[in-house]
């Protein structure tokens, strides 16, 4: 896609016209007037999503308690139903994927699985600026396993405050360290990690690693069968549009389907004696084996929607759009609005960048604030960052320009400056 952008009002519209994604605008809950920039933490619904949903209570109203058995069990196997659909997005075989539970729960389960910590092996290698639930769950871990994470848990800074050297993660990676665990795209920078570097380091150091792609997924082209890393996880509902608290998945890598998990619960038991109900748990040899109580339903039937235009679409494409309107954004900023304070807090490069941009200013939550009450959802993510995702499905590029201008408006008036200081709990 042609990157030599345009400043000026039209050139939008002749963008718009030759979008081959923007026909799928039309399958999402778009509000009009207002400019929604939010689809990096929860995605937009989408008449699938809704329709699914629909479709799910319907079926519990007519069959009640048989609704298991219902269309050859879709919904008892629903997490298999739906890793099929999720496989072709992050590279994996269907069977390496469970749909279940979330994020944090995932995590625990896996860091409960693989950290198997020894004398000299013990420590986890995490970072000091991802998501802090990774943190949680890494410092209870080795908590429960009766490590201090004071000496249990390594941390890598970022170089400036900010930014990743995946070789300073490599230096880290010492023979003390029995497990790393990363995000693949950072949630305040939108940085990636050269996951192939880092996999590649590790499994010749004999460490296992895991990988966080909450923020990648459905947002960059992701191979897990070409990475070859040991397990991963990620949520649904943002890139995703799987809906808010949308069941989260975890991938087991296939050479490792005969461990015992961390955790054992009735869903990880063998599908064919799992109704035998048996006292001693019999572990199923694949990433369902993973999974703990019943599918919540009502958070899946919303994501198996939303899956369906994923698979129409394409990552490949999707993944094309985002680094070009994504581009297009980058390319306002700094025509128009670097003289009045603000500057662009994520990497340039095709290659180092997930789905959002990061827009910094020195009054950035008032800006934000303001923002949204002239129609905009961003999101703010302190001190200074306004995180701004136009998504390939749904945003389009007047909408693109159109934020660009306002925040002109907003910077050019100072009307950010009526913003007081009290922040709500959501921010
Ligand atoms: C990198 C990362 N990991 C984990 C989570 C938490 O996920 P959950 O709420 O599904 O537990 C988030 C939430 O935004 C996240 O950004």
């Amino acid at each position: 896609m042609d990157r030599n952008y345009q400043e000026g009002p039209d050139y939008p519209k002749f963008l718009d016209n030759n979008d081959p994604l923007g026909h799928f605008r039309q399958r999402f809950y778009v509000k009009k007037d207002v400019i929604y920039m939010c689809g990096n933490s929860l995605g937009l619904a989408s008449k699938e999503a809704d329709e699914y949903t629909q479709k799910a209570m319907d079926v519990w109203k007519e069959e009640g308690i048989k609704m298991w058995n219902y269309d050859n069990a879709k919904y008892f196997l629903y997490s298999d139903y739906l890793a099929g659909m999720m496989a072709p997005i992050v590279g994996a075989d269907a069977n390496e994927i469970a749909v279940v539970s979330s994020t944090t729960v995932n995590i625990h389960q896996v860091i409960s699985t693989f950290y198997k910590p020894t004398e000299t092996r013990y420590k986890i290698l995490v970072d000091d600026i991802n998501f802090p639930t990774d943190r949680y769950v890494v410092d209870s871990q080795v908590r429960l396993k009766g490590y201090d994470p004071k000496d249990a848990v390594k941390i890598v800074s970022p170089y400036n405050g900010k930014f990743m050297d995946e070789d300073e993660i490599i230096n880290n990676m010492t023979p003390d360290v029995a497990v790393v665990f990363l995000p693949t795209v950072y949630y305040r920078t939108a940085q990636i990690l050269d996951m192939d570097k880092i996999t590649k380091v590790a499994k010749e150091r004999g460490i296992v690693i895991g990988w966080d792609l909450c923020h990648a997924v459905g947002a960059i082209e992701i191979n897990l069968t070409d990475l070859d890393a040991d397990f991963a996880v990620w949520c649904t509902y943002k890139y995703l549009n799987g809906g808010p608290g949308s069941a989260a998945a975890l991938y087991i890598n296939k050479r490792h389907f005969q461990m015992l998990p961390g955790m054992f619960g009735w869903y990880g038991n063998k599908t064919e004696t799992q109704f035998a109900l048996n006292q001693e748990f019999e572990h199923q040899q694949d990433a369902s084996g993973w999974q703990l109580g019943s599918p919540t339903v009502a958070s899946m039937a919303g994501l198996e929607g939303a899956l369906k235009i994923f698979s129409e679409a394409g990552m490949d494409s999707i993944r094309k759009k985002s680094l070009h309107i994504t581009g297009y954004l980058m390319f306002l900023i700094e025509t128009k609005l670097l003289k009045y304070g603000f500057s662009i807090g994520n990497f340039k490069e095709d290659s180092k960048r997930g789905g959002h941009v990061c827009l910094e200013h020195d009054e950035a939550y008032k800006i934000s604030t303001t923002l949204k009450k002239r129609g905009v959802v961003p999101d703010f993510r302190p001190p200074n960052v306004i995180r701004l995702a136009p998504v390939a499905l749904y945003n389009t590029y007047q909408e693109v320009y159109d934020l660009v201008e306002i925040l002109l408006n907003i910077a050019k008036t100072g009307s950010y400056k009526e913003v007081g200081d009290n922040r709500p709990l959501v921010v």
